[in-house]
């Protein structure tokens, strides 16, 4: 068959792609590949070569359609076109199915069962003292205190100086301090929380109300109660009119969330540079109660009560160094040693299980917080 014939050929449907036996036979081609195609990449390749490809026996016989005569082209193209329509209905129908089969595969084959014991590392445990740190840290601030901080390598006049320490004060020198080199340079690893105090009220305009939680350090040799590296809390409150009342008000929410609450405490006559006056405080046993029913008692060694810290009425002299005029502003100012309170409350006997890193002595104090 030459060009001009096909061109011209009044009647094509007698032979060629758009009889009617051809396409039938494309047809039935077409709807045999799309049954046999195994999956979704299969049916892909199956719909180029068989339904809408430009070399698709069906797309080619539709080319063709300009080639009929016009008396016959419409009779022609419905056959061509029922015939398209007939693979692409089954073409979507075998898509559907094999989507529903490949869906129903990946469900099984990917399937991730929630209930198979997980490989993880087991989670370790938030440190004892963080967790009793952050307990008291958070009954300030739900007084309203806001939390400060301190460097701990502190200068003398910090630690010492401004908080009223004379010269020779004994807590100066080297037995308890741990200097920082070189020599003369002031500086030091800070003894106490207490120079936070310093730092708060040149830092915060008045009033302040502020607790410090943090590492301090003294030259102490290890045993089961003493640690050169320990931690502290510190509580300052300076506004106009605070008086002890004030203090004890405090101090009994701060012995609650310490040991619980229903707990006397007591104020015992002390003296620190930076408080006056000054007391220890005492808080109540948690275990006997000063009760003599109830002892001996190995948390107190039947003393009824525990020492929680040190604490009094910020000195004028302290106010003054911090640029705080004393006539107008008066304070209160509370410190004590964490470990020693976590000791007491959790019957721990070695202050150096505080620091020895063992997830076992830190997992029964619990993960929470
Ligand atoms: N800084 C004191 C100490 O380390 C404790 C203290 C703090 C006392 C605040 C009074 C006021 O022993």
């Amino acid at each position: 068959m030459t060009m001009t014939d096909t061109m011209t050929d009044p009647q094509p449907a007698a032979g060629g792609p758009l009889a009617p036996a051809a396409l039938d036979a494309a047809v039935a081609e077409a709807l045999a590949a799309l049954a046999a195609a195994a999956d979704l990449a299969d049916l892909a390749a199956v719909r180029t070569a068989q339904v809408d490809g430009r070399s698709a026996p069906l797309m080619l016989a539709r080319q063709k359609l300009g080639t009929v005569a016009p008396e016959n082209r419409a009779d022609t193209g419905k056959r061509v076109n029922e015939a398209l329509g007939a693979v692409r209905d089954a073409h979507t129908a075998r898509l559907a199915e094999l989507t529903a089969e490949r869906d129903a595969r990946v469900l099984v084959e990917e399937r991730v069962d929630v209930t198979m014991p997980a490989t993880r590392r087991r989670p370790g445990a938030r440190h004892p003292l963080a967790l009793l740190s952050d307990r008291l840290v958070d009954t300030f601030v739900a007084m309203g205190y806001e939390v400060a901080e301190g460097p701990e390598v502190e200068h003398d006049w910090f630690n010492f100086e401004a908080l009223n320490f004379e010269p020779d004060h004994p807590a100066r020198s080297e037995h308890d301090t741990l200097f920082v080199e070189p020599e003369g340079s002031g500086r030091l690893l800070r003894t106490h929380t207490s120079p936070v105090q310093i730092r708060a009220l040149l830092s915060r305009p008045l009033p302040v109300y502020v607790v410090a939680p943090g590492r301090t350090y003294r030259n102490d040799t290890v045993d089961a109660t003493h640690s050169p590296v320990f931690g502290q809390l510190e509580c300052l409150a300076v506004d106009e009119g605070i008086t002890m009342a004030d203090l004890r008000g405090t101090l009994d929410v701060f012995a609650a969330a310490l040991f619980g609450s229903g707990l006397n405490t007591r104020l015992r006559p002390h003296y620190f540079p930076f408080t006056e006056p000054s007391a220890e405080l005492d808080v109540q046993c948690f275990n006997c109660r000063g009760e003599a029913a109830h002892q001996p008692c190995r948390v107190c060694s039947d003393e009824g009560w525990i020492e929680a810290g040190g604490c009094g009425m910020v000195d004028p002299n302290v106010l003054r160094a911090a640029g705080v005029d004393p006539t107008r502003y008066s304070g209160f100012a509370f410190g004590m040693g964490l470990e020693r309170a976590a000791m007491m409350r959790h019957g721990v006997r070695e202050i150096r299980d505080f620091v020895e890193g063992d997830v076992r002595f830190s997992l029964p104090f619990g993960i929470e917080g």
